[in-house]
């Protein structure tokens, strides 16, 4: 297995035995790993980013409130925490547009923890370029920043999850795979670059050197792509049924949702059929000027109540089932990294009726949230919660 099971199952495990199966006093102690056992997010600078011009928040590690009029600055704070978790922005396409306006340099720091200790996180933007420091050194590649601290984003947006093109499904996997495993990121990044190689090969004029040369590229892209196929499988296999769990649980068992991966190329041996599929697509390639079969046509597939979601379900199923697989995400990270990731939740509660807002809080109780609305007391059932005010790019104490 390519993953750690050093959960804190295992340590409650050693601790039941170690406590003579005394079950309250077990209890208590599971508790207090539970509580031990989170990542967060403790506190966040933001210098030059987007509307704020410097401003310093505090979390706790329950459930964050950013709470304000339109266009304040509460996604933008959420977008700047997931940032930090994955190197790249929910919703922004280029870095620079995180840039308040006017300046040359956005910043953003976070004091976070995990079960291994405290980390700084630093991100400094530039027009030219960033650089991120991981406890003050500077990171050469995306993947040192990966695992440091991992986030979970839900908004409206995900809708595309269920609505969307494959290449939704595929982002989806590939974000949340590449919090967990540095070396599926890495496989990722090593795949596309052959991959975008490839492509340029096959727009060249000159046939024959396309075919002389096309075998030297495919070898090393089925190998990768054999990784990522295995990899995005094993997850599939744990979050088909988590989804469905948790898509029954905020349903009331009135639907069910299945979740499949769909392949470009069959067979046991990925690479092998892979490879096979390339050859024969050579002439099909050539033309069209791409790469016709690989993961990076591959797509899950999602149905509701044995019906295809993306074509057939109404609005409500299609967000329903996105907040299921970002719910089974929360647990695969619980499971595989042995800690649950920081949850963030940008203007979802609005969308959804009073039941499964209650039913979602619920879910979330163990895991730190940092949540943007624009009315608190729609959304939080009198629970107590860090709320934070924000107008016009700044905290309103
Ligand atoms: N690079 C930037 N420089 C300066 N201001 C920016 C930049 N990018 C976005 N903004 C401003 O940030 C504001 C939007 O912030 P944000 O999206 O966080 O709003 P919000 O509080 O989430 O609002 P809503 O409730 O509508 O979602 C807008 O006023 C926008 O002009
Ligand atoms: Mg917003």
């Amino acid at each position: 297995m390519w993953y750690n099971k050093t959960s804190e199952s295992r340590v409650c495990h050693s601790l039941y035995y170690k406590t003579g199966g005394k079950t309250s006093q077990n209890a208590a102690l599971r508790k207090k790993i539970r509580r031990v056992n989170k990542m967060r997010i403790k506190a966040l600078t933001l210098k030059n980013f987007r509307n704020y011009k410097e401003e310093t928040f505090s979390f706790s590690a329950g459930l964050n409130v950013l709470y304000g009029r339109n266009a304040q600055g509460k996604t933008n704070c959420a977008e700047a925490v997931f940032y930090l978790c994955t190197g790249t922005s929910p919703r922004a396409k280029k870095d620079r547009q995180m840039i308040r306006a006017g300046e040359e340099c956005a910043r953003i720091a976070a004091l976070a923890e995990s079960r291994f200790g405290e980390v700084r996180i630093e991100a400094e933007i530039r027009e030219t370029g960033r650089e991120i420091r991981v406890n003050g050194e500077k990171i050469a590649r995306n993947a040192d920043l990966l695992g440091n601290l991992r986030g979970v984003f839900f908004s409206p947006d995900e809708l595309r999850l269920v609505q969307g093109g494959p290449e939704e499904r595929r982002r989806f996997l590939n974000v949340s795979l590449s919090q967990l495993s540095k070396s599926y990121y890495t496989a990722l990044i090593r795949y596309n670059k052959i991959l975008g190689q490839r492509n340029a090969l096959l727009k060249e004029r000159d046939v024959s050197m396309i075919l002389e040369t096309l075998p030297v590229w495919d070898a090393q892209l089925c190998a990768f792509a054999a990784e990522l196929v295995r990899r995005r499988e094993e997850y599939v296999a744990r979050l088909a049924p988590l989804a469905a769990e948790k898509h029954a649980y905020l349903t009331d068992g009135a639907e069910k949702l299945e979740i499949a991966a769909e392949r470009s190329v069959h067979g046991e041996d990925v690479a092998a059929a892979l490879a096979r599929e390339l050859e024969a697509n050579y002439e099909k390639d050539i033309r069209l000027g791409f790469t016709t079969a690989g993961p990076h046509r591959d797509d899950l597939k999602i149905a509701i109540n044995g019906t295809e979601a993306r074509v057939y379900g109404s609005q409500g199923q299609a967000r329903t089932a996105a907040l299921s697989f970002k719910l089974a995400e929360i647990g695969i990270f619980r499971e595989i990294a042995g800690e649950p990731p920081v949850l963030i939740l940008d203007d979802v509660m609005s969308e959804l009726d009073l039941a499964r807002r209650r039913k979602l809080l619920t879910e979330i109780e163990d895991v730190q949230t940092v949540l943007t609305c624009t009315h608190t007391e729609k959304v939080l059932f009198g629970k107590t919660v860090n709320k934070i005010r924000i107008v016009n790019g700044a905290i309103r104490r």
